[in-house]
């Protein structure tokens, strides 16, 4: 199959990477030109583990090409993806379609011969049926097949994701649907001969589903959030209820470690326009709505607890946070609890170092003020505070003690639950807390004060 991918981010490329490798002919469409000359070139643009192997070995087999000119790719495309962002519109939460609906136009104007336009971006119910209105009203004389087939890949695990997925998501409206079906079957077909599943239904459910799947995670996320806050309160341990509820298998045990709070370049994002949706239908989805408003109290929490462990107050104290990417394995900084929190820290008088193994290039735009380290230790140097927010591996298995022998005051906080009490108290650590647990030597009623100050 000839397939055209619009979008080479991280959805679009590492779609691209696994549809080449999967034996389809795939050309990557960006109008990001110094994206696209990286890439020629064998420069990757996003931190992915595994994707520069598998992007070198289908360009060298001859599968995967990469243009900014998408009519040159849509020529001849029995499918073309639309991956481009739908980030949340300025002000109001809704999905921002423009670059969905500009790229479905592109293609129609400069369609050659009918395709299948397939929508991968995740967009709100209604989207697929503007695209194919979109289509048919441009071009009326072709007969254009549409799908959604929205992605679930997980940044960091994403080729993993992408090549053995949980399922396959394929909405097809009744126009043109025996060309779309057949033409998705085909795509996919390598996964559905290893019997991954590929559910086939409408449009509005496909949509649906996207937004669906990741409000409830969200929701999962942050039910385990309160759950730890309330255990912080009456002594329990969050590792032990999560482990506990989670061995039941109606729940699972995923999606349910206690931490800083949701963020990504997904969950805030999609958790927004989905309530939107249910306010636009008059049909409210409170959960929802909760748990965008719990989420943003839990990042207040952590730097309350952050002040609270510095002994009252962050003035004049030295922070070093370890990872500022929402999580492990990526550089994606969209959205993370990083954003939200270190610039807490500094208004209540703290200087923040940080250390990430990939999120110092974007970090150094959208955080200013932060010193960047590449040395956990060098960076605990003289510092009152160690805050771990993101559980990098380099950060899994820190020497406590080295780190606690290089500050000026040593305090731990550990806001992904990675170490224990203690751990702690035995590396020589004067305070520490964790999310969800109990710590020791913090000092709460006047870390509210600091931070309110
Ligand atoms: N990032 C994830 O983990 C993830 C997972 C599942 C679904 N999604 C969804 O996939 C979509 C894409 O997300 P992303 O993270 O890959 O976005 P991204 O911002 O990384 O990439 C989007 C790319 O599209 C390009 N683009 C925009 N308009 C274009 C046009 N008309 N022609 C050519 N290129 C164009 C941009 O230059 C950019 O490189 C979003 O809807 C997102 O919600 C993302």
């Amino acid at each position: 199959m000839k397939i055209a991918m619009i979008g080479t981010g991280y959805v679009g490329l590492v779609s691209g990477v696994c549809f080449s490798d999967f034996g389809h002919e795939v050309v990557c469409v960006d109008k990001h030109e110094g994206k696209i000359a990286g890439l020629r070139d064998g420069r990757i643009p996003i931190y992915e583990p595994g994707l520069d192997a598998l992007l070198a070995r289908n360009v060298a087999e001859g599968r995967l090409s990469f243009t900014t000119d998408l009519a040159e790719a849509v020529h001849g495309a029995d499918a073309v993806f639309i991956a481009v962002g739908t980030p949340s519109r300025r002000g109001d939460g809704h999905a921002d379609l423009s670059y969905v609906y500009a790229a479905a136009e592109e293609i129609a104007r400069s369609a050659t011969a009918p395709t299948v336009v397939v929508t991968k971006s995740t967009v709100p119910v209604g989207t697929n049926r503007e695209v194919a209105r979109i289509l048919r009203e441009t071009r009326p004389e072709f007969a254009w097949g549409v799908a959604s087939n929205p992605e679930f890949l997980r940044e960091g695990a994403a080729i993993d994701d992408f090549m053995k997925p949980d399922r396959v998501v394929v909405g097809l409206d009744a126009d043109g649907s025996d060309q779309a079906r057949q033409v998705m079957g085909d795509i996919y077909k390598p996964l559905f001969l290893r019997d991954f599943p590929i559910v086939y239904t409408d449009l509005e459910s496909a949509e649906m589903i996207k937004y669906a799947a990741n409000a409830f995670l969200a929701i999962k996320i942050t039910f385990i959030n309160e759950v730890a806050a309330l255990c912080e309160k009456v002594g329990a341990d969050v590792k032990a209820v999560s482990k506990g509820i989670g061995l039941d298998g109606r729940i699972g045990a995923k999606f349910l470690h206690a931490g800083p709070g949701y963020g990504g370049s997904c969950f805030p994002k999609d958790t927004n326009a989905f309530a939107q949706t249910g306010q636009d239908f008059g049909q409210r989805l409170r959960l929802v709505e909760s748990t965008i408003e719990v989420n943003e109290a839990v990042k207040a929490r952590m730097v309350d607890k952050i002040a609270a462990l510095s002994g009252g107050s962050l003035k004049g104290k030295t922070v070093t946070v370890l990872g500022v990417t929402f999580k492990p394995n990526t550089d994606d900084m969209r959205d993370a609890p990083a954003l939200a929190i270190v610039p807490a820290l500094q208004a209540a008088g703290a200087t923040v170092r940080a250390v990430d193994p990939q999120g110092r290039r974007e970090g150094e735009h959208l955080l200013p003020g932060v010193e960047w380290l590449d040395d956990p230790y060098v960076a605990a140097e003289g510092a009152h505070m160690v805050a771990l927010l993101t559980e990098w591996n380099q950060f899994r298995a820190l020497d406590l003690k080295r780190l606690a022998a290089a500050m000026a005051e040593p305090r731990l906080a550990d806001l992904r639950n990675v170490y224990g009490p203690d751990e702690a108290r035995a590396a020589g650590f004067l305070a520490y807390d964790a999310v969800g647990r109990q710590g020791f030597g913090a000092e709460p009623a006047q870390a509210q004060r600091a931070v309110a100050e």
